[in-house]
């Protein structure tokens, strides 16, 4: 069902209470490293200042399990948002509470108020209903813009929505159209690509994948628990000894329902991950028993490559190798560069395959890059996000 958008409320004048995911990465030094997330929110809070809005903002920070901790202060974001604005954004106190509420009575049409952290308060994750409807009582309508939290069912992402009328952001909306698009129209071939380091935190978006792909290539950490059940030796590779019966069942999943599975045939190994260490490529009958599996391989990098090329619809999610380490990044490197080449649909979820998107310099070239991580997994995987369930139907 579809939600009702920004466009569809009438907000001139009103009070309105964006939901956004300004949870970004800090330095040591307290300075942002990447702002992708402010700047995607910047559409739904100009279309609101322009149509003379009073414009609320309320985020999360990182985890700072519902204690006030000033380590974990919005403001490194508000100046940020400041700035790409053109004009400051104060930060309030905090996000409840009478200095709250006084700010908010002054606020003018078109102005911008960034409310303090909700993750001050251990109600936030509760969904404490009394705490939602706090929040709630700010505004006259709820806009949720924040995908990338959209996974967790708390008070600013969910509950508020029960004590005020809750419309999605633009950014909310693009990431479900274009997911939604990709899972439930796709033009075909469509082909995923699934990486990251343990199957069992992809079991879910595998399984749902096989139903809807045509063809489904596995890489990273994961793939050793694969050929493992395929009958190789993995040496002492990350594995889930565990987990090499449901790899054998996805398989048979795979087959039964005409998926082609593509593992790799050749990987990178060392020792450790240790500077100084010595990599080299063998094909994965010869994993040597005291090295581990730490990317794939030359050979099987380009087989990939040369599938992603004739997709029409992609899907990216997790690192082929220990990407952090430049000795271990260029499978995942080739497939970022594979999939900007691609002339097909392409998304990219989930953190390191969008850094990776990010450091080889072909974001720009990737349909869609979202900006959730767990969301677009969670997504992917066919769940329903209760931060957009909240949201009132389109009629
Ligand atoms: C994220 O960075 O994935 C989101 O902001 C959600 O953060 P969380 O995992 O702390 O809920």
């Amino acid at each position: 069902m579809e939600k009702m958008s920004v466009r569809d409320a009438d907000v001139k004048g009103k009070r309105v209470l964006v939901r956004v995911d300004f949870n970004v990465p800090l330095s040591e030094q307290g300075q942002i490293t990447d702002d992708t997330r402010i700047r995607a929110a910047l559409p739904t809070i100009r279309y609101l200042v322009q149509q003379g809005a009073k414009v609320i903002l309320a985020s999360h920070f990182g985890r700072p399990k519902g204690q006030r901790n000033l380590k974990y202060s919005l403001k490194p974001v508000a100046q940020r948002l400041g700035e790409l604005l053109g004009h400051p954004v104060p930060l309030a106190a905090d996000c409840v509470g009478k200095e709250v509420r006084d700010a908010v009575a002054k606020l003018q049409s078109g102005e911008v108020l960034l409310l303090e952290n909700v993750r001050f308060h251990p109600e936030e994750e509760k969904n404490d209903p009394a705490f939602a409807r706090e929040l709630a009582s700010l505004a006259d309508l709820y806009v949720n813009d924040a995908f990338g939290t959209a996974h967790r069912a708390h008070a600013s992402t969910e509950g508020v929505a029960h004590y005020i009328p809750g419309v999605a952001g633009f950014l909310m909306q693009k990431e479900v159209e274009v997911m939604g698009k990709a899972l439930e129209a796709p033009e075909r071939p469509f082909m995923a690509i699934i990486g990251g380091a343990k199957v069992s935190d992809k079991i879910g978006v595998i399984e749902n994948l096989l139903a809807k792909v045509d063809v489904l290539i596995i890489g990273g950490g994961m793939a050793n628990t694969f050929l493992r059940a395929e009958g190789y030796a993995v040496g002492k590779s990350l594995l889930e000894e565990d987990k090499v019966p449901l790899a054998q069942d996805l398989m048979a999943k795979a087959k039964a329902k005409g998926v082609s599975l593509e593992l790799p045939t050749d990987v990178v190994v060392a020792p450790g991950l240790d500077a100084g260490v010595t990599p080299r490529v063998v094909p994965v009958s010869q994993i040597p028993e005291q090295e581990m599996v730490l990317d794939i391989g030359p050979e099987s990098a380009e087989r990939f490559a040369s599938r992603v090329a004739q997709a029409k619809t992609l899907v990216w999610n997790g690192p082929l190798g220990v990407f952090e380490n430049p000795l271990f990044a260029k499978g995942t490197e080739r497939m970022a560069q594979a999939v900007a080449e691609s002339p097909a649909l392409s998304i990219v979820g989930g953190g390191d395959s969008v850094a990776a998107v990010g450091k080889m310099g072909v974001a720009d070239r990737i349909t869609h890059i979202s900006t959730g991580g767990g969301a677009s997994l969670e997504f992917l995987e066919g769940k329903t996000l209760p931060g957009v369930a909240a949201l009132k139907d389109r009629a």
